[in-house]
């Protein structure tokens, strides 16, 4: 059969499965864990049992949930544990030291086998080199990394002696870094001399010096030999990795620390510019991520091989590439690279070679799949695959068709996976091999989670769309918002009260129960599952001397999700023209990074504003996507519209 041949008809399957509404869990697939939704009872002693039977404790809590004070939840919070020692010691301390811990694949095809013993062994270093650099319990670190080994080391020598980590994610501008370790306090800062991307080499180091030269309260700066590209250092501030490791003692015992010990910041966008410092904390937050590893994957340590492709910068990365697989002690995969270099079937290579088990990626990036063509995946034998997994956005029926079919040889159980950076682990998700799948729905909370639907007034929705809030607390939950108590609650708990956490998106139960994720209630775009604030990218735009005023907003996108569409004036009587487009979209990604690179800007003389001066985004959101005006009477000036509207039909005769 020709290859047009098989691609027509494949699209003819899509085609007919469009219209299977409900598919029935694959009949070879056998669950490994036993656990019954309604039988969980009471929540509370339901997590005891999770955080008995899952991890070690040094201190067996007897204290389960702490609720006199919500929205500020404690759990566990007499017990005490560490982290590192729950995903390193205690596998090696059981005979499993040889065991793999990441088979890492680099850029370049290169290959290192990570076992257990080794990353046990080269963390106790960094962590002595972290405490000879002054480096204590609760400070924190910065980790600038690209998805290399060390980043796994850096995060756990952190959390063997009690630093709180504070990753941000490489893809970031060094502006974007330093301003999150200005708002952390960071005591030091872990980073890398160069990053590879697609055959090229950024320069990390210098952008990093560059910015953060004069940061007071960054001590150190340590910085791994990765590609050699040239990186000064500063007599005293920096130190390199390898150097730091070779003067450490090889042996620093993981230190028991209050189950409520901070474990990590992570920066996440928000309705405001200012990105929220979301903290985790060490006894719940490794409860979660152990329980749902376990669960949502079917995971059995001894043979599986899991492939999350986040990256570790994500929550996704660090609940799902480095401490729940950790800590359940299995194998994982941890690629450095693009998913199209070399070439478009690195990923499908990757899984032949590695014979990964369960794959676990973002909708974006199976659209994007999808868009290249089955003849990359099908260069490859992806039978050793048995269940995969998505998370991020919603995920489109065509795509999840795709994917069950081409990537998942329709004998794969999809879980489609609700959470987000504040949930610490997954929330939402059929359970594999038992619930039936709904392309589209991330079908019911996990046993332990109670998500309810409600309308403006808080009141409870059974069937129809509401509001997403979850009405008991959990223990992977943020604990708040980094040196900000009062942002934590005005957040999430102002709306309906201090006991209900509004998550900030919609969704629709059916009849059968099933929840369909809509989308976001604020002011937060989702590209290709990646979290942005449209105030965030308004401010790095008028930032630009050349911009008045800037208002953002998302549009549909078939290939990311959403996109990002800026209206711009700018000052003077200037009208821009496609190299001020190209000039806006570098000045964001030298701000914030590519990602937030609008895809679309619009010139517009003026924006639609309310008469309190209140910039009207349901009526751009309106324009961007070609709709019918909505309600265009509060305004201002209605003028304002009819220009834009004009200037968008002239823009399309072009
Ligand atoms: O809108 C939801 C969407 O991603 C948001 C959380 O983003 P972030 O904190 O960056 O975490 C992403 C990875 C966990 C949510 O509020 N989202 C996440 N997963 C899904 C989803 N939307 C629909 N379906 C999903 N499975």
């Amino acid at each position: 059969m020709s290859s047009s041949e098989a691609a027509g008809n494949l699209e003819a399957k899509l085609e007919r499965l469009l219209a299977v509404e409900t598919f029935d869990p694959p009949a070879g697939f056998t669950p490994r864990h036993q656990v019954d939704p309604d039988a969980v009872g009471d929540p509370e002693q339901f997590w005891a049992e999770q955080a008995r039977t899952l991890i070690d404790w040094d201190t067996p809590f007897v204290k389960i949930l702490d609720d006199t004070n919500p929205p500020f939840y404690q759990w566990f919070g007499d017990g005490q544990l560490n982290v590192s020692h729950n995903c390193l010691d205690r596998h090696v301390a059981a005979g499993r030291g040889d065991k793999v811990a990441y088979h890492w694949h680099g850029e370049e095809g290169e290959r290192r086998t990570i076992t257990y013993a080794d990353l046990l062994a080269e963390t106790q270093r960094f962590a002595n080199g972290l405490k000879s650099l002054g480096v204590g319990r609760g400070d924190v670190v910065g980790i600038f990394l690209p998805m290399i080994p060390e980043v796994v080391v850096a995060m756990l020598a952190c959390a063997r002696i009690g630093a709180v980590h504070n990753v941000v994610f490489g893809g970031f501008a060094a502006s974007a870094v330093r301003e999150r370790m200005e708002v952390s306090d960071a005591k030091a800062l872990v980073t890398v001399d160069g990053a590879r991307r697609k055959g090229k080499t950024a320069p990390v180091k210098q952008s990093v010096d560059a910015e953060l030269g004069d940061l007071a309260t960054l001590e150190h700066i340590v910085v791994v030999r990765s590609t050699g590209t040239p990186a000064p250092m500063l007599d005293g501030r920096d130190v390199w990795y390898d150097e730091l490791l070779a003067a450490a003692d090889p042996v620093c015992p993981a230190e028991p620390l209050a189950a409520e010990h901070p474990l990590f910041i992570l920066y996440s966008s928000g309705s405001t510019a200012k990105p929220k410092g979301i903290l985790h904390t060490t006894g719940g937050y490794l409860t979660g991520v152990t329980y749902t590893h376990r669960l949502v994957f079917d995971l059995d340590p001894a043979t599986d091989v899991f492939w999350c492709s986040a990256d570790v910068g994500w929550i996704t990365g660090h609940s799902y590439i480095v401490y729940g697989p950790l800590s359940n002690g299995a194998t994982s995969v941890m690629y450095e690279g693009a998913p199209d270099y070399p070439d478009k079937d690195i990923w499908w290579q990757l899984v032949e070679e590695y014979k990964v088990t369960i794959f676990y990626t973002a909708p974006t990036a199976i659209r994007t799949c999808m868009k290249w063509g089955a003849r990359y995946p099908d260069r490859h034998d992806l039978s050793s695959l048995r269940l995969i997994g998505t998370v991020g956005e919603p995920i489109n029926p065509k795509a999840w068709l795709w994917y069950h079919t081409v990537i998942g040889g329709e004998r794969c159980p999809i879980v489609d996976t609700w959470w987000q950076t504040e949930t610490g682990a997954i929330m939402i998700s059929p359970l594999p091999g038992r619930t039936p799948t709904k392309p589209g729905s991330a079908t019911r909370p996990l046993p332990g989670i109670s998500p309810a639907l409600v309308d403006e007034e808080g009141k409870p929705i059974e069937e129809g769309t509401g509001i997403l809030v979850i009405t008991r607390p959990w223990p992977s939950m943020l604990r708040t918002l980094y040196r900000d108590d009062e942002r934590f609650k005005e957040t999430y708990f102002s709306r309906f009260g201090p006991e209900t956490y509004l998550v900030g998106d919609a969704a629709r139960r059916d009849a059968d129960g099933y929840l369909w994720i809509i989308g976001r209630i604020d002011d937060v775009i989702n590209v290709s599952g990646h979290r942005l604030s449209t105030a965030e990218v308004e401010s790095a735009i008028v930032a630009h001397e050349g911009v008045a005023e800037a208002a953002v907003v998302a549009q549909a996108d078939e290939d990311t999700g959403q996109s990002i569409v800026a209206f711009v004036t700018l000052s003077g009587d200037r009208v821009g023209d496609d190299a001020d487009v190209a000039e806006l979209r570098d000045h964001v990604a030298k701000r914030i990074g590519k990602l937030a690179r609008p895809k679309r800007i619009i010139w517009a003389d003026d924006l639609p504003k309310t008469r309190s001066g209140k910039i009207m985004r349901r009526l751009l959101r309106d324009i961007a996507e070609g709709r019918e005006l909505g309600d265009v009477t509060t305004l201002r000036d209605p003028g304002v519209m009819a220009a834009l509207q004009g200037k968008i039909a002239a823009a399309a005769d072009d």
